[in-house]
């Protein structure tokens, strides 16, 4: 159990599977009481389940769709009546779609930017303020490694993902000088509903480097423990991330776009 989160609130945003459910139960194992927000009412109820079972920490859960204009708002303002202060800001909720832009269903990557980029950023500030003010608080924001090139076949994506990196990385800027914690995480392929979601059959390549989401979630929480602003997952990834900035642009947009075919 790690002393530093022990009793603290932990808010973990697509906690119905993959990343975000081995997030829940890792901070709980941590001491931390967490609080699961996703769509899916019966996947996060019977996390919860599982989660008290096993650790005996109090589980929150709240369904709800974060491509909604006010559900930030929502959120924050429900978490408020119940008088429960969020110490850890996992922003984890996020998919892609895989395919050409110009064939690409318009509403479903609008829903794509309203989560990944507007409800990731208006969830920050409305937690960051309160961390400030408080002046203690950590929150992990889930990138890619799809943040360093330009990626074709997730252009919109993979600079959805560019977003978050850089947002997080000055944000760390930002609070450290109150005692908050922001870092961004840049996960590489890891095996989640992610790739079904996407709509894209995993290549021999990413089947060869995916990672397991328990693996990528621990690494993510040490790194954000230990207040640093940006982790890649895995070392084959970190490798790529370093590479990537040597390179022309679309010198790597070309490697991508191999990679994901
Ligand atoms: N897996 C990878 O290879 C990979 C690589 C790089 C980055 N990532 C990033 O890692 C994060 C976690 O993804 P994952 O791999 O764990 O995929 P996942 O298993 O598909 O999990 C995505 C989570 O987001 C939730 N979600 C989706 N739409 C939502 C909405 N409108 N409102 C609220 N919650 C919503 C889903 O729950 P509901 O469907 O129940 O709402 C689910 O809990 C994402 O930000 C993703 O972009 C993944």
């Amino acid at each position: 159990m790690n002393p530093l989160l022990r009793g603290k609130t932990a808010l973990i945003t697509g906690a119905s599977s993959g990343m975000g459910a081995d997030f829940a139960r890792q901070l709980a194992a941590m001491g931390c009481r967490v609080i699961l927000v996703a769509r899916r009412a019966e996947k996060l109820q019977a996390l919860r389940i599982e989660i008290f079972e096993r650790h005996a920490v109090k589980v929150d859960t709240v369904a709800m769709d974060l491509c909604a204009a006010d559900a930030p708002r929502r959120l924050f303002d429900q978490l408020k009546a119940q008088g429960l202060a969020v110490d850890v800001l996992i922003n984890n909720a996020g998919y892609a779609l895989y395919g050409e832009f110009a064939r690409s269903n318009w509403e479903r990557c609008r829903a794509m930017l309203d989560l990944d980029v507007v409800a990731l950023t208006h969830l920050t500030r409305l937690f960051a303020a309160d961390m400030v003010q408080r002046k203690s608080g950590w929150i992990l924001l889930v990138a890619s490694t799809g943040a360093f090139q330009p990626t074709p076949l997730y252009a919109a994506y993979a600079a959805a993902k560019s977003y978050v990196l850089y947002f997080g990385e000055a944000l760390h800027h930002e609070l450290r000088q109150h005692g908050v914690g922001a870092t961004v995480l840049c996960p590489g392929v890891t095996r989640t509903e992610f790739f079904d979601v996407a709509g894209q059959e995993m290549t021999a390549f990413q089947r060869l480097t995916a990672m397991t989401s328990a693996d990528v979630a621990r690494i993510g929480l040490r790194a954000m423990l230990r207040k640093r602003s940006c982790v890649v997952a895995g070392p084959v990834n970190a490798a790529i991330a370093a590479f990537a900035p040597l390179m022309s642009r679309q010198f790597m947009a070309g490697i991508a776009a191999r990679m994901m075919r």
